[in-house]
């Protein structure tokens, strides 16, 4: 029998079309970053009280926390995905479980959240392997694993798997031909051949095909046009970022008529840096705490990472040394260090349940992506103090 060549075209594809993926609260909440050291906080305070704040992503604890936020009612859960940490006091990020992993282990520990895997899909995967390890994860959750697309921007990182960096907008063409072809891969019911510039496969099935039909939930968290682009086009979540509600809404209705333009249906979210205290002046308190002891040399190793600079063979790495905020501005170094630039969520819970409301409401967001300074208190508050007011305002069933 002569095999199926799949033809490509500049036309996205969703072969047997786009998965449902509403959970049927107004406002949906993922868990973030629970796997990693130091999650979105680079601050030597998190070292006081190291294992809530900054070794938080040791099994069991995470385990526990993951249960935890289930069980509470979250719909998903997103690991951050990193294979460089960015160094200093507090070795930011230098520790994280890795992202299939954590996806498997945390399948028999849930029944009803969503998985996610973060994954850097440059870093030299094959769509074969990616494609085949989901649909294991998919069909031991009971369909319930989804894939957080990221193209991979650090020069380290690439580094550390023996590549050149390449230019960021040819990673996301290069994405682009990697999610086709993994699409295929959880739809075809038989072998067949596919030819790209990137990624070629000759006779390929994976079986068991995924549980969730067509397919796994796809995001992806790009902020540029093209990063964007390439959302609208293939996934069916687009996580970003702005700097205030307007710049939100402008993202959000951005991506949604990028997303019309090509027939498509996505949804918009953001991630969120949480820090809850009993009052404003409490969490003010704790805020001025964690800001006062920035960990600059974490931070810097971060700014090199951004800038593409080699942290050990680079000598630009001088400028950035020489300036108190590592080149990124007084704004930008504490809100890198204290939520990667997202919205900080501060403050009483009722403070924090109106910002979230604000977000969505007014922004349009269907979800928030939250990540806690300190994940185990983090949790506790939103259950006792945050998700009922949520539901008072209707945002949560
Ligand atoms: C919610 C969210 C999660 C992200 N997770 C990761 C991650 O785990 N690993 C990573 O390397 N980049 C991550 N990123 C960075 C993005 O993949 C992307 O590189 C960045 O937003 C820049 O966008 P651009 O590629 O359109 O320029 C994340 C961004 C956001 C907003």
């Amino acid at each position: 029998m002569v095999r199926k060549k799949i033809e490509l075209t500049d036309e996205p594809v969703d072969p047997g079309g786009q998965p449902e993926t509403r959970t049927g609260e107004p406002l949906e909440l993922g868990f973030f970053a629970w796997n990693i050291r130091g999650g979105m906080t680079m601050s030597k305070a998190t070292l006081r009280n190291n294992d809530r704040e900054r070794d938080f992503w040791k099994w069991p604890n995470s385990r526990r926390l993951v249960e935890q936020a289930e069980a509470i009612g979250f719909d998903y859960q997103v690991p951050f995905g990193r294979w460089v940490g960015s160094g200093g006091e507090t070795d930011f990020n230098g520790a994280a479980l890795d992202f299939l992993a954590s996806a498997a282990a945390t399948a028999p520990i849930t029944s009803r959240m969503g998985l996610f895997s973060t994954c850097h899909i440059t870093f030299k995967f094959h769509p074969l392997h990616i494609a085949k390890f989901g649909a294991t994860i998919d069909h031991i959750s009971n369909g319930r694993w989804g894939l957080n697309i990221v193209s991979g921007y650090q020069a380290q990182e690439m580094a550390a798997f023996g590549l050149d960096p390449i230019s960021h907008d040819e990673a996301y063409e290069m994405a682009e031909e990697f999610t086709v072809l993994m699409k295929y891969l959880w739809t075809e019911p038989e072998p067949f051949d596919f030819e790209g510039k990137y990624y070629q496969s000759y006779g390929a099935v994976v079986e068991p095909r995924p549980t969730r039909r067509p397919r796994p939930v796809l995001m992806n968290a790009g902020m540029s046009t093209r990063g964007l682009t390439f959302g609208a086009r293939n996934v069916d979540w687009i996580f970003t970022l702005a700097a205030d509600l307007e710049g939100y809404r402008a993202k959000v209705d951005e991506a949604h008529s990028l997303a019309g333009k090509y027939n498509r249906s996505i949804r918009a979210a953001t991630m969120s840096w949480v820090l809850p205290e009993a009052t404003d002046e409490l969490a003010q308190e704790k805020f001025e705490e964690l800001r006062s002891e920035i960990d600059r040399e974490a931070l810097l190793g971060y700014a090199r990472q951004l800038k593409g600079v080699d942290r050990w063979k680079d000598q630009e790495s001088q400028e950035l040394d020489d300036d108190p905020y590592a080149g990124l501005g007084r704004e930008f170094y504490e809100s890198y260090s204290l939520g990667f630039t997202s919205p900080q969520l501060v403050g009483s819970p009722e403070t924090i349940a109106e910002k979230m409301r604000a977000l969505h409401q007014e922004a349009g967001l269907e979800s928030l992506l939250l990540c806690f300074e300190d994940p185990q208190k983090g949790l506790h508050t939103m259950e006792d103090d945050i998700l009922p007011i949520l539901r008072k305002m209707g945002l949560r069933r």
